[in-house]
């Protein structure tokens, strides 16, 4: 410890404290400490911008991380015929189960995966009113009258509607759309499109019966499209998605939309009241998969169905 003479610690710590600069005017100290502010300032700035950096390139390298762990986990798997490798085994940031096997966008062989699984989660529900929100190209409103089911298509645009008589197509903001008179909702590449607010009110309204539903959702994946930094917001932790809102697969007013984790997204499912998720796997896209919610048999029991 640094002393004064008389053995009694100095204030600053120092024994020999430097001598303050000679300062002949109030002019010449005004510019010294000018000079000295804008080193500050220089100084600070790059360290802001060292700062955004490793901010702005964290989820693409852990990203990376993780999908060379999951690649060597499931390669160590396969060959002793476990079950495939899971998020939590690589402690990935959420990331779903076989993702490194799926492919980042969607092709003919995932579209047809698509339809393959609706078909299989449709068949295991029993035969009622079911509304198709954000239907688009109403190929599985189609696909669901196929299968025998009174079924209504709700979009906020009509460009791409088809023609078949046996459904009812509903030029409707599903903000607005009343999900009162039907058994099961289907929401197949929507939720990614719409801000959390709007996720989480339309959550609460939909509970109550059975919602099959298809999104993206934010695994740290890389995607131009995504902001790199995740955000936390009430809780709910995700990234946002820069919507195009000239495209006729878009947002229908939002400029920005919420893809939450996969824990965020199930516990938003939770806090709506559906208490058993299941969820496809293997995930068709890296960061993209089914699921279907399911409110608890008491919430059925009370809105009377
Ligand atoms: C990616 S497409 C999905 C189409 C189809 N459901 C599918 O899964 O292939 C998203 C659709 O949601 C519609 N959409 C987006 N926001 C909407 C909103 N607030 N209300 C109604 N439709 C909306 C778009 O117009 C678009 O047709």
């Amino acid at each position: 410890m640094a002393t004064t003479t008389n053995g009694r610690p100095t204030a600053s710590g120092s024994s020999t404290p430097s001598p303050a600069p000679t300062i002949d005017s109030p002019a010449a100290l005004i510019a010294d400490l000018e000079k000295r502010l804008a080193k500050a300032e220089a100084e600070a700035r790059r360290w802001h911008r060292a700062h955004d950096r490793v901010q702005s390139t964290f989820p693409v390298r852990a990203a990376r991380v993780t999908r060379r762990t999951l690649r060597s986990l499931s390669g160590r798997r396969s060959a002793s015929t476990a079950t495939p490798a899971r998020a939590a085994d690589a402690q990935a940031p959420a990331a779903p189960s076989a993702t490194p096997a799926a492919p980042r966008f969607p092709n003919e062989e995932t579209n047809a995966r698509r339809m393959e699984i609706f078909d299989h989660l449709l068949a295991t529900l029993p035969k009622g009113k079911i509304v198709d929100l954000g239907a688009g190209h109403g190929h599985f409103s189609v696909r669901a009258a196929d299968a025998g089911w009174s079924v209504t298509a709700a979009d906020a645009r009509t460009v791409r509607f088809q023609s078949d008589p046996r459904v009812e197509w509903v030029h409707s903001d599903v903000r607005n759309f009343d999900v009162e008179p039907y058994d099961v909702i289907l929401c197949l590449g929507l939720f990614y499109h719409l801000t959390l607010e709007d996720q989480l009110n339309l959550l609460r309204r939909w509970a109550g019966r059975p919602l099959i539903i298809d999104t993206h959702l934010d695994t740290g994946q890389e995607r131009p499209d995504l902001t790199a930094t995740r955000v936390t917001i009430d809780g709910y932790e995700g990234r946002y998605y820069g919507e195009n809102l000239e495209s006729a697969l878009a947002s229908w007013e939002n400029t920005e939309s919420f893809w939450p984790t996969v824990p965020s997204f199930r516990r938003m499912l939770a806090e709506a009241g559906f208490k058993v998720v299941l969820e496809v796997a293997p995930w068709y896209l890296i960061d993209r998969t089914f699921f279907l919610a399911l409110p608890s048999p008491a919430a059925t029991a009370e809105s009377g169905e």
